[in-house]
């Protein structure tokens, strides 16, 4: 397994392009199972995640061509409609090809996603929307079996706000017949990019980036072309790592309408920043301030920077109090942030952060995507050497970023195992 090793302590200067969104792409490349004709994507990131999802898509028959950062994909006939528990256990997304499978083909057979690291995530909210839309759902062996010869719009109301449920019923609403409300939608951006890919391809879709998401079903959608909205989790994780090394950076290809409450925390801890349509420079002088946060659903604070910002404070002036409240299990990272000398208490869903000047150099273990990146931006301002295994997880999400960092003047390298 690979591992990083980092020797802390340089500020960051440069340039850095940031990547498309992975929560973005995911979804989006699950939805060109809506359509025989093909679908075109431009800047896809290079993820294990995606690399996973196009694994899915092949594996049931959907035509594959990448280059670069563009994916072309051809869902024109499938031999399988069918996720096994192989790759659905190594990625919960794979949940995402349920509701475009049984709209276009009337039926699916996905592995039920079991417990993760940062929390249960169960996937009722998806199967409840379903049903409601008359599809007629078995949970035998481990495995989600649906049925319906042709979905039936429907009003849904989620009981908690779910993004990849959300996706999943707006997907398999496109080609239902009448009209389908979901309400308690998840607002987060990368439902309104998929929502205009879907849209792009014939689908009738308003209200998306609110919470009542309405939806008229089709007989059929077609093919299209569509650029991947920029990762916003990535740009405010190198936003989080300048403000604790210090130095200048510029991030490129970016956007910040979708970044507001990450913006607000990372001003309030002191980092100065200018901004473009789609450009930030971020300027760091001195030590952090602690900022506190609570994580909630977009607009609000995002939980997937609630262990880049914990790094933050880790070594911020002052005491911040960080509340999880959207994965209950999603703390893993304070441990390994304390064997590199943080101060961090746990009590319940809140973290106590009481920032100390310096952070040492250990040997620690990554153990999901965000708490990986979290372990980055502390490695990079501990003294001497730290050392991050497991890092298959931050493969899972983010691209290249051992190279992104270096390019910034970090010191880091992958040490192949
Ligand atoms: N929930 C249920 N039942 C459901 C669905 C969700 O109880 O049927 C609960 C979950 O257990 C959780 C809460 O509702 O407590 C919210 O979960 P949600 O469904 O919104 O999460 P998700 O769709 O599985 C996506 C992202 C996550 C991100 C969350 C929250 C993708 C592929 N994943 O997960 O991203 O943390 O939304 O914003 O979009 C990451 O990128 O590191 C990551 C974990």
């Amino acid at each position: 397994m690979d591992k990083l090793r980092i020797t802390g302590g340089n500020p960051l200067h440069g340039e850095i392009t940031v990547s498309g969104a992975k929560n973005a792409a995911l979804p989006i490349l699950c939805a060109s199972l809506l359509t025989a004709e093909p679908v075109t994507l431009h800047n896809v990131p290079g993820l294990r995640d995606i690399d996973t999802t196009l694994k899915l898509l092949s594996q049931m028959g959907v035509r594959v061509a990448r280059e670069g950062e563009s994916v072309t994909l051809q869902a024109a006939e499938l031999t399988s409609l069918e996720a096994p528990y192989e790759l659905v256990k190594t990625m919960r997304a794979s949940i995402l090809v349920l509701g475009p499978l049984l709209a276009r083909f009337g039926e699916a057979k996905v592995s039920l996603p079991g417990g993760c690291a940062i929390g249960q995530r169960p996937v009722d909210q998806h199967i409840k929307g379903l049903e409601a839309m008359q599809a007629d759902i078995h949970i035998e062996h481990g495995f989600v079996l649906a049925n319906a010869p042709r979905l039936q719009g429907a009003t849904i109301r989620t009981d908690m706000i779910t993004v990849t449920g959300t996706e999943n019923l707006m997907m398999a609403a496109t080609l239902a017949n009448g009209e389908t409300i979901i309400e308690n939608a998840a607002r987060e951006p990368e439902i309104v990019d998929l929502a205009e890919l879907l849209i792009a391809m014939g689908a009738r879709i308003t209200g998306h980036g609110t919470d009542r998401i309405i939806i008229q079903g089709v007989e059929r959608l077609h093919g299209a072309t569509h650029s991947i909205m920029a990762d916003r989790i990535e740009t405010g994780t190198f936003l989080c790592a300048v403000a604790a090394t210090g130095g200048e950076l510029m991030l490129r290809r970016t956007s910040t309408d979708t970044l507001g409450a990450t913006l607000d925390k990372l001003r309030e801890a002191g980092l100065h920043m200018e901004e473009g349509p789609d450009w930030i420079r971020a300027h760091m002088q001195g030590r952090p301030k602690a900022v506190g946060c609570r994580t909630s659903e977009y607009p609000g604070f995002p939980t997937d920077m609630q262990a880049q910002l914990m790094a933050l404070n880790a070594i911020a002036e002052g005491t911040a109090i960080i509340v999880e409240t959207i994965f209950e299990n999603r703390f893993m990272h304070v441990q390994e942030l304390n064997r590199l000398g943080a101060q961090i208490e746990i009590d319940g869903n809140t973290a106590v952060v009481q920032g100390v000047p310096r952070l040492t150099g250990a040997r620690v273990m990554a153990t999901d995507l965000r708490a990986s990146a979290s372990l980055v931006i502390a490695g990079l301002c501990a003294d001497e050497e730290t050392i991050i295994e497991r890092i298959y997880h931050l493969d899972r999400g983010y691209d290249r970023m051992e190279s992104k960092l270096q390019a910034v003047g970090a010191q880091i390298e992958r040490i192949k195992g």
